[in-house]
């Protein structure tokens, strides 16, 4: 969501900062700001916009060897200069990053106006900067204890970064929901909400745990929980490189990570399928054939492209395992007081891992003793471990906010899970081999819809002036739809609508005419016939059709056909999928859109 990047060592901070910042501003992006200490001062230079406005307005050499910085995606007031951060105490002493959401601020805020401290911005995390000052001039021993009282009077989410004008040396951190690094250089340490800010400068980092705070000085840190006992922690190497946040040659990161998924497909699968049983072998799990076996029900929790990724994987485990099996979003079953089912397996599915309704669904599920397994993409990350076991993604870094390799990567692991629990149960090895070659086959089938990039160009740029379109698909086509419909609307802004086939007349067929294209998924199964007659219905109304398909259709029934190869009928919609990334993908380029940072969106939603 917000990035949050500090540095203290001997280098020039302002430059680090912001390189920093720009590596972070895929998770949220509309203000930014740094601060530094300056001959006792601290100096605070903020812009609305894209990190690009902050650099610009840092005009001025600011030699200091000490900073904090962030790029904002706005919870509590509109973005703005004002609402920027860094926030200040009242005299300027003290200067406050902050992501998460304070609950309590508006009492916070309330108590501190009570006490005459004028509160210049609409934030949460102002009020911080307030306390902590208060508790300084009460008297705290040091700024790590200030910060600690001052914690001990927030209610909320937070991982923050402090910086007090008469201590220009150290840094303190806090984090309780949302992650902070700490990143060990040459006698220089840096500070982030993500390592993608950090790999740049060293991959030996430290991960802070909920309630923990650190103090961090050029050559050391030290870190503490809130309750003032020491903690030990030792660095870990991280093994993500400055490379897997570089562009390499390609536009964009949405392009580029589109452009990775056979190999982060060979990456999910090597060493997890056993030709000889024809199954998979999922170590992270922790279930043995018993557990399995026990499984009565499949329930996948995500959000956004996660969900639909479930829906996909509730599919093929209904296919392969025959064990009754749905998605759901993880933020509906966090608030519902769900029916935890002790003989279901809860599966929640995360690239970030800080998902904040995919963690509190975790939460849920544990506190009334459900069995939940995480779906992550980043290792050590809130899911991954409140979840304890799961199957990690490897996908590798996904920068681009809307999810592409991921969410491919968590279909195929929900593959390889369904052939699993179906191998305990009643699907025949000879099933089990052909669902074996056929997750094999899919990095080649994955290249071979990425070759065809210039012909979904082409049907892009047919298609580029629709304002509306409908996203159709029955049964194994219908994640397959939504997901396309989501992809187009997060980063084209067309309004995209997905529909169960059969849904179609009773209601939006009467939306249908020249101005509203179709895309209608058509896998080569037993239901070709009814999606032909779909596309029938459509074309009898006068709506244009895009087919995305692997089946052979009748000459001239679609306007236009996305052709994808045909393989095993329950993996093809892992294809399909692949082939609507780069539809909207490319109608996204032709509108002159930024697809990398969508309006109002963030890479990872660490708020409710
Ligand atoms: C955001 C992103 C989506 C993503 C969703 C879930 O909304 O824009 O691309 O699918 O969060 O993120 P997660 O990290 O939990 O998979």
């Amino acid at each position: 969501m917000c990035g949050i990047v500090g540095y203290v060592g001997t280098r020039d901070a302002i430059p680090v900062l912001v390189e920093g910042l720009h590596r972070l501003e895929y998770r949220g992006y509309d203000s930014a700001g740094v601060a530094v200490v300056r001959r006792g001062k601290v100096v605070v230079t903020k812009a609305a916009g894209r990190v690009q406005e902050l650099r610009d307005r840092l005009t001025k050499p600011t030699p200091s060897t000490i900073g904090i910085a962030h790029t904002r995606w706005a919870t509590h007031g509109e973005p703005s200069d004002r609402n920027a951060h860094p926030h200040l105490d009242a005299e300027g002493r003290i200067a406050v990053v902050h992501n998460g959401i304070i609950e309590n601020a508006k009492q916070l805020r309330a108590r501190l106006g009570a006490a005459g401290v004028e509160l210049v911005s609409e934030t949460d995390t102002e009020a911080i900067a307030h306390l902590i000052a208060a508790e300084l001039a009460a008297g705290a021993g040091s700024l790590e204890d200030a910060v600690r009282a001052a914690l001990r009077q927030v209610e909320g989410t937070y991982g923050l970064v402090v910086l007090d004008r008469t201590r220009p040396d150290e840094l303190v951190v806090a984090r309780n929901g949302s992650p902070i690094v700490l990143g060990i250089g040459e006698g220089e340490m840096f500070v982030a909400s993500d390592v993608a800010a950090l790999v740049h400068h060293t991959q030996r980092v430290v991960f802070l745990d909920d309630g923990e705070l650190a103090t961090v000085r050029a050559g050391e840190y030290r870190t503490s929980t809130l309750e003032a006992r020491r903690t030990s922690k030792e660095p870990t190497t991280v093994d993500m490189v400055a490379d897997d946040y570089e562009l390499g040659g390609h536009p964009d990161f949405m392009r580029k990570e589109m452009a990775e998924q056979p190999e982060a497909v060979e990456r999910a699968l090597r060493g997890r399928l056993d030709e000889r049983f024809a199954t998979a072998h999922l170590g992270g799990l922790g279930l043995d054939a018993m557990a399995l076996r026990a499984v009565r029900r499949v329930k996948f929790l995500g959000c956004g492209s996660a969900y639909y990724a479930g829906q996909l994987g509730a599919n093929l485990v209904e296919e392969l395992a025959r064990i009754p099996a749905d998605a759901e979003p993880a933020s509906e079953f966090r608030y519902r007081n769900p029916v935890v089912d002790p003989d279901t397996l809860y599966v929640a599915i995360s690239q970030s891992g800080e998902t904040l309704d995919t963690l509190a669904a975790v939460q849920e599920l544990r506190r009334k003793g459900g069995r939940v397994i995480g779906a992550v993409n980043v290792v050590g990350s809130a899911v991954a471990r409140e979840c304890g076991s799961g199957v990690f993604l490897h996908a590798g870094p996904e920068v681009s906010v809307a999810s592409t390799k991921a969410m491919t990567n968590m279909t195929v692991s929900f593959a390889m899970l369904a052939l699993l629990l179906g191998r305990v149960r009643d699907l025949s090895a000879a099933s089990g081999q052909r669902i074996v070659a056929g997750l094999r086959a899919l990095p080649a089938r994955i290249e071979e819809v990425l070759g065809d990039d210039a012909a979904i160009r082409e049907v892009a740029k047919r298609h580029a002036g629709a304002k509306h379109m409908f996203f159709l698909g029955r049964v194994r086509g219908w994640p397959v739809a939504r997901e396309g419909a989501q992809k187009l609307k997060e980063i084209s802004y067309v309004h995209a609508e997905a529909y169960q086939s059969a849904e179609l007349k009773h209601g939006p067929l009467a939306l249908i005419d020249a101005d509203m294209p179709s895309v209608v998924v058509v896998p080569d199964d037993e239901l070709l016939s009814k999606n032909l007659g779909t596309i029938e219905q459509i074309k009898a109304r006068g709506g244009p059709v895009i087919a995305v398909t692997n089946a052979d259709l009748p000459e001239g029934l679609a306007d236009d056909v996305i052709r994808v190869s045909r393989g095993e009928p329950e993996l093809d919609p892992i294809v399909l999928t692949v082939a609507l990334q780069l539809l909207a993908y490319h109608l996204a380029v032709e509108l002159g859109r930024d697809v990398d940072k969508p309006r109002n969106l963030a890479k990872s939603v660490t708020v409710e």
